[in-house]
């Protein structure tokens, strides 16, 4: 690890098992290198020893991690085989990549993988993109800074207006390649969707930086891609027009592609936000989107490259007193009908939820609408809106229940699966933090974007699991089981704990405008972005039913469109997202709806104080600048949540003029 950067899931003890035994690497190539270099390092410190190839025939190895001449139907090109027998480990695979993956899953496995009798298993990723996206500025943004909507200090690839050049530097860049392998990640795009002027010269003049991160990044099976501005031939050119069925535009486009692939061949692709919170596209000449992707996807195509084509498009300047417009609408309104329009090498990137990134959202429409576009699900590491990392909100059980969602019902494929053509993508929370993440326990959801990419049905509690187990007990510590139980209790709920004290029942926003952090409940009421929650005397909520509403609950499949189409049969956790109701409404839990406002405000206030005093009392079981970064962050928590907790219940108390059954304090 670089010198001054916290470990994460990959301190040196969790190599001591493989560094203490006698490898055998078979197979060549600049990946296997990167296995070579692993094992050798671990070898060096744990005393073991490390051979490549048959130098050695008949040694007695314990673990062999080879590369061969195998079926690639059985695992692909990055899967891999395990098995152990007669005392020995053995790690097949058919490409580079699968091996790297192989070494780390030993890795994780530690001691485990070298006892007893293991039969073969096959592991390969159910998704073949698993990416993340860095929303970077080159230059800092006089409103968004550095990073937008980054919580973990300034960026890992751009400073001072240039792309880090310095040995540390670029060390640190290679750290977040290995850590992000380890956790199954395979590509980054490294700036941001919004690309402002300096950052659009990437593609051009100044893709020698982008080719300098992409060196650092690819030892570990990491594929770099850029974000691009759709004007690009007008703002770099100088051409008159983007439209993108002009001759001119498309030449420009095929020959700018030539040159980043000179530059970097194994270049991944563009993503591009387009029509979309200003920044230009297709419409501006009258052209579709898919007709705006498959420009970009015919100039990547002879280099085998992809253009993620983002569905974050909607009206940013709509009026408040429009009730007829929703923005939930706009993505699917849009996109649904060009399904079976985008070409092959063409992936629409949709946001989970159908508006932005909230605490709680239904799945987007989309997902379960285009079967015949290859779909990318996009989900938010970056805690924009759960905590900016200065609350602990691990997302696992957020995105898991996302990816297992069946948007057709029991019997159809889950979000996961129609996931399989696109990928999944995460706006990365990483940056020039020691921490890499701001909150330590950040970490954790950096860590799951990859494992969930890779298994998008896993446990995500098994995945916390393995996290706990590689950051925080890979040597033995006293009391391993009071660490693991406390972490549990620290993480598990801490998503539905930040619920409870912030907007309620799924009716999203009523943070701060511009920056998001902290409680304003009608910070966008009588804004032009189209997030309201409609509240008044009487009730609050949004009513999207197709029955008296927006209509919006008509984009899903059965039995969905059914189910949130009648508050009887909505969950709670959604009632405000779809419905409009009196504050005397009786959700299924046999509450009111007011009543269970200031419950879960008071009840969220209290759990954020639990888990301060579970963390205090782990402080002898974790490294101490660790710990101490941790307890700072928890004391602006509950100064925060007391706030949500206050706004929210004194608001709807002066709304609603109904009192707390329960008699507690409301201002
Ligand atoms: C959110 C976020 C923006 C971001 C946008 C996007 O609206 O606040 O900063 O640019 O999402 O996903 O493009």
């Amino acid at each position: 690890m670089a010198s001054g950067v916290d470990p994460a899931w990959l301190p040196p003890a969790v190599f001591r098992p493989l560094g203490s035994r006698r490898t055998l690497i078979a197979g060549t190539g600049p990946l296997v290198d990167t296995v070579h270099g692993e094992v050798a390092g671990a070898c060096a410190r744990f005393g073991g020893r490390v051979v490549r190839d048959a130098q050695e025939p008949g040694a007695p190895y314990d673990l062999v991690l080879e590369l061969g001449e195998h079926d690639p139907n059985e695992f692909g090109a990055e899967g891999f085989a395990v098995e152990r027998a007669d005392g020995v480990t053995r790690v097949t695979a058919a490409g580079q990549r699968g091996l790297l993956y192989g070494l780390f899953h030993v890795v994780r496995l530690g001691e485990a993988v070298f006892q007893g009798e293991l039969a073969r298993e096959v592991h390969s990723p159910a998704l073949s993109l698993r990416m993340l996206d860095h929303w970077d500025n080159v230059a800092v943004h006089p409103v968004m800074g550095q990073v937008e909507r980054g919580y973990s200090g300034g960026s890992l690839f751009w400073q001072d207006g240039r792309a880090r050049g310095s040995r540390a530097e670029l060390e640190r860049v290679r750290c977040y390649g290995r850590l992000l392998a380890a956790s199954g990640i395979n590509a980054i795009a490294v700036n941001n969707v919004n690309v402002h002027e300096t950052e659009a010269h990437l593609l051009t003049d100044r893709i020698g930086e982008v080719a300098a991160i992409a060196d650092a990044l690819r030892p570990y099976g990491i594929r770099t891609h850029l974000s691009v501005s759709f004007a690009a031939p007008v703002v770099l050119g100088g051409l008159p027009t983007a439209d993108p069925l002009d001759e001119a535009v498309r030449d420009w486009w095929a020959e700018a592609t030539g040159r980043v692939y000179a530059a970097i061949p194994d270049f991944g692709g563009y993503l591009v936000k387009a029509d979309s919170e200003g920044q230009p596209g297709p419409f501006t000449y009258g052209r579709s989107h898919a007709d705006g992707a498959n420009m970009l996807a015919a100039a990547l195509a002879p280099y085998g490259g992809t253009v993620h084509w983002r569905a974050f498009v909607y009206d940013h300047r709509q009026d408040w007193r429009d009730r007829s417009t929703d923005r939930a609408r706009a993505a699917y309104d849009h996109f649904a009908p060009l399904d079976g329009e985008f070409g092959p090498n063409a992936v629409l990137q949709v946001k989970h939820g159908p508006i932005d990134f909230q605490t709680r959202e239904p799945v987007s429409p989309v997902i379960g609408a285009m079967p015949n576009t290859r779909i990318a699900v996009e989900i938010q590491a970056t805690q924009e809106y759960t905590g900016q990392q200065r609350h602990v909100c691990w997302l696992g059980p957020m995105w898991s229940e996302a990816l297992r969602f069946r948007p057709e019902g029991a019997d159809g494929p889950s979000v996961g699966d129609l996931a399989r053509g696109g990928g999944l993508v995460a706006v990365s929370n990483a940056g020039d933090d020691p921490f890499w993440t701001g909150h330590p326990l950040a970490q954790a959801n950096l860590y799951a974007v990859g494992r969930l990419a890779w298994r998008p049905d896993a446990d995500p509690r098994a995945v916390l699991d393995e996290w706990i187990e590689l950051t925080f007990v890979p040597e033995e510590i006293p009391d391993p089981a009071r660490l693991r139980s406390g972490l549990h209790a620290v993480l598990d709920g801490s998503w539905r704990t930040y619920e409870k004290y912030t907007a309620p029942l799924g009716v999203g926003f009523m943070v701060q405008p511009g920056h998001h952090y902290g409680p304003s409940v009608d910070g966008y009421e009588y804004s032009p972005w189209g997030t309201y929650h409609f509240a008044d005397r009487d009730g609050i909520g949004v009513d999207r039913s197709q029955a008296t509403g927006t209509g919006f609950t008509g984009q899903y499949a059965k039995p969905w469109a059914e189910v949130y189409e009648s508050p009887e049969t909505c969950p709670d956790e959604l009632l405000l997202f779809f419905h409009h109701v009196p504050y005397g409404h009786v959700l299924h839990s046999g509450e009111t709806v007011i009543q269970h406002i200031y419950d879960t405000h008071f009840d969220g206030v209290e759990e954020v104080e639990d888990g301060r005093r579970v963390w205090a009392g782990l402080a002898a079981l974790v490294d101490p600048a660790r710990h101490a970064r941790a307890t700072e962050r928890y004391e602006e928590q509950l100064r925060g949540a007391r706030e949500w907790r206050d706004h929210i219940n004194t608001y709807f108390f002066r709304k609603s003029g109904v009192p707390d059954a329960r008699g507690r304090r409301i201002h």
